[in-house]
């Protein structure tokens, strides 16, 4: 069995009802030319503004744009901004100059974005948000294809307090300040621990979505405060992996002596439940592309698109890794 039926009946029921309420229909281009329902896959340029390459779960949603872009004989201009918010506005400027008939972005933070979205509108050209939302007016982009982070971080808690009884002192690995995921999956945890008194958060610091940041950190955390911490809550695999190398090093075992929890559900994060060291994974998918590309060819036909389209994510525990792991895509 993949994960409690309880827990799976929650995020079904959890994303009909995002379906629903997200149901509002968004006009996709204003100004769609006459021609504009006969284009096809092979007539679109799509500018895709990328963060960088910060975790494996990165590295894949990349690997499904660019995938995805070949299959469809879509033109694609793809960008690298290595977690700069100053690169990706400067991608979005050359991508509005060349122009292009769609922008895709994953904001690396969330605010920051109005002025160059405007220009972009100006421009006449729809930008759809995939992955990571950004703190703009609502007319200023046409669909937001993506998770439900705080949904994520809800189930990270229900699921620690079901590993710890309800007891625990937690040190939470926060993903990159300022961005969607990092701030809605602080907010969602922190919702469910409401109800568990004995949970408690000891100590909450960036790692910035990385290996090396989480590492860095927990090994900060277990010098302050050494053995007295019994869980982790990372906001991403690549941290969780991380801070499971800093707990074999401080001579604690990961998994057994110290619970972790983190979100993505990446091979590695498989790996680890196998190897016993890490407690349980909630599914962020990356593999967007298709779904990206099929909005990006509606707005420019002209067609209604949702105002946003969730992905549909899963919850896994280490009993299930071994049936799951051959099966992985990223
Ligand atoms: O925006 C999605 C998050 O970004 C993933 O959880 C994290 O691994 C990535 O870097």
């Amino acid at each position: 069995m993949k994960n409690s039926p309880v827990l799976r009946t929650a995020l079904i029921l959890t994303t009909l009802l995002v379906t629903v309420s997200c149901g509002r229909a968004a006009p996709a281009t204003p100004t769609a030319p006459a021609d504009a329902a006969a284009k096809d896959y092979d007539d679109l340029v799509v500018g895709f503004a990328q963060i960088g390459a910060e975790s494996d779960w990165r590295t894949a949603n990349t690997l499904s744009i660019r995938e995805t872009a070949d299959q469809l004989q879509v033109e694609l201009k793809f960008s690298d901004a290595q977690q700069k918010q100053e690169n990706q506005i400067r991608a979005l400027r050359s991508f509005i100059a060349q122009r292009v008939d769609v922008i895709g972005i994953s904001p690396v933070v969330e605010t920051g974005w109005e002025p160059i979205f405007r220009e972009a509108q100006a421009a006449g050209i729809p930008i759809i948000l995939v992955d990571r939302r950004a703190a703009v007016p609502e007319d200023l982009y046409v669909t937001y294809l993506g998770s439900d982070f705080v949904e994520e971080g809800r189930n990270a808690a229900r699921v620690m307090a079901g590993l710890t009884g309800g007891r625990a002192n937690i040190v939470e690995l926060l993903g990159t300040v300022d961005s969607a995921p990092a701030n809605d999956r602080y907010k969602g945890f922190r919702e469910i621990l409401r109800e568990y008194p004995g949970m408690r958060i000891i100590d909450s610091e960036s790692g910035d979505f990385t290996r090396a940041k989480g590492r860095e950190v927990m090994v900060s955390f277990l010098r302050t405060h050494g053995r007295a911490i019994t869980a982790v809550y990372a906001h991403n695999d690549d941290m969780a992996l991380g801070a499971i190398q800093a707990i074999e090093a401080y001579g604690l075992r990961p998994g057994v002596d110290i619970k972790i929890v983190s979100i993505d559900a990446a091979r590695g994060a498989f790996e680890a439940m196998l190897a016993g060291k890490l407690n349980a994974a909630i599914e962020c998918n990356p593999l967007l592309g298709p779904q990206f590309f099929e909005l990006a060819l509606k707005v420019v036909r002209g067609e209604t698109v949702p105002r946003w389209v969730p992905s549909i994510e899963d919850v896994f525990l280490p009993d299930s890794a071994a049936e799951i792991l051959p099966t992985r895509k990223y």
